[in-house]
């Protein structure tokens, strides 16, 4: 943390605000004394320039395409650990050794096993219910049936979520395709989802795959996702509530959303005849609503690291299962036409994380409507290393302010005078 501040008069009192830097040389003001100093309050709509928090558990550099888990590369470790690795790393800040992983998974294996009676819970909810809102009520409705503090930060709770959510979707997309749910089978977390999910034993490219994407979606820092976990979490809601906003912040379509309609997309292309050209128009043009999804980042403006990885995934895995999937080819059209189009390349629009994942969702057999159910299965571990560094920290509870331009006050009239 540095000593220098920037100093300005302000309604002639003299306002000091310290700068901040991070370990990565990341600047900011600190305003935390500005409103009670002078009365004024910053504006800053969708939050493009403020930093809700300090946080020791990602780094995220926009510019350069750099993307860090607690001081580790996200290529580093999608090559070299595993998703419950990288889990334990993301909440504990370690690295686990073998001992503390096989405790780590056991526990979170052992809350894969729903309480009694609640799979009746989630076979009340309509099946073409969209997965996202099944998970979001399964999950906040399964706060019910544990006893104990459910907001206190400890191992278990935390365990208890994470392991929830793994049973819970491997749960809906059986429910969505009218299936019985299975037991755990207690072989590995991402094995025996895939197992539950599906009725039969993966092979290691499959589970290898899956394991690569959960890694890549673990944590982005502030996304709307977490912050949204880190503002539920703040006024001390119980952690099934506070992951539950989390989810349904997900779901939207400019966030995690975005994974289910890039695969409708790239169908909706191929069905059209293929004509990508006609698509970059659609995009291009002011006048329709069209996005390109999967395009475009608020915060990596050069590439986004997570996409090259997943790029390079979606070839490996189509290769192994002997897939010829077009949806592929159409994308990677479509990735070429963009980044040589100047309104892309103008606006620093590249392929982003969802671009390419729901290519190898689709090749492993899941629906595109399962898509951000499993981009939470990863994200999980992030939304809860975030909800314990809130908390641990003691933050106060989130409340951003406002600057109000309603009418002044008026006096009340009765309905017969109107
Ligand atoms: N297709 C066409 N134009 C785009 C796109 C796109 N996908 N994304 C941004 N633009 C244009 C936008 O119209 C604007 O143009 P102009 O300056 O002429 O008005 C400019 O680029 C800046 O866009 P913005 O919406 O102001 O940028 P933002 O930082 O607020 O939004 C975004 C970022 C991700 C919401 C946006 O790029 C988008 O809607 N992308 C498609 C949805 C998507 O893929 N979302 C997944 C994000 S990655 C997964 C995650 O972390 O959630």
């Amino acid at each position: 943390m540095s000593q220098e501040s920037l100093s300005f008069q302000l309604d002639g009192k003299n306002i000091k605000l310290p700068i901040v830097v991070g370990t990565e040389n990341e600047k900011a003001l600190d305003i935390t004394q500005l409103r009670s100093d002078s009365g004024y309050i910053t504006l800053d709509s969708g939050y493009k320039n403020t930093g809700a928090t300090s946080s020791a558990i990602t780094f995220l550099n926009g510019e350069q395409g750099i993307l860090h888990y607690r001081g580790y590369d996200i290529a580093d470790l999608a090559n070299n650990a595993t998703f419950t690795e990288v889990s334990y790393l993301i909440i504990h800040g370690e690295l686990p050794s073998a001992e503390q992983l096989k405790a780590y998974e056991a526990n979170l294996l052992q809350y894969t096993q729903l309480p009694a009676g609640f799979e009746n819970v989630q076979k009340a909810i309509q099946p073409s219910t969209h997965p996202m809102a099944q998970l979001a009520s399964a999950l906040c409705a399964l706060s019910g049936y544990y006893d104990g503090d459910l907001a206190a930060v400890t191992d278990d709770n935390i365990a208890k979520v994470i392991g929830s959510l793994q049973v819970l979707v491997a749960n809906i997309q059986r429910h969505i395709n009218h299936q019985e749910f299975l037991p755990s089978t207690g072989k590995g977390f991402v094995k025996d989802f895939l197992t539950r999910a599906f009725g039969e034993e993966p092979n290691d490219i499959i589970v290898d795959a899956l394991d690569k994407l959960l890694i890549l979606h673990v944590d982005h820092e502030q996304n709307c996702s977490t912050s949204t976990v880190r503002i539920v979490g703040s006024s001390k809601a119980n952690i099934f509530a506070s992951v539950t906003g989390g989810i349904v912040a997900l779901w939207g379509p400019l966030h995690g959303g975005a994974n289910q309609q890039v695969l409708e997309m790239l169908e909706a292309i191929k069905a059209d005849g293929g004509n990508t050209d006609k698509f970059i128009e659609k995009a291009k043009d002011k006048d329709d609503p069209f996005r390109l999804m999967g395009f475009g980042h608020r915060v990596y403006k050069n590439f986004d690291p997570r996409a090259k990885i997943i790029k390079r995934a979606s070839d490996n895995v189509l290769n192994h299962l002997g897939i010829n999937d077009k949806t592929l080819e159409i994308a990677k059209r479509l990735e070429e036409v963009a980044l040589t189009d100047e309104y892309f390349i103008s606006r620093n629009l590249y392929p982003n994380v969802d671009f390419y994942s729901g290519i190898i969702y689709k090749a492993l057999g899941f629906p595109s409507s399962m898509f951000t159910t499993l981009f939470a299965l990863g994200r999980v571990s992030g939304w809860l290393a975030n909800w314990k560094e809130m908390r641990d920290r003691k933050e106060p509870i989130g409340r951003p302010r406002q600057v109000y331009t309603g009418e002044k006050l008026r006096k009340y009239v009765p309905i017969n005078e109107r």
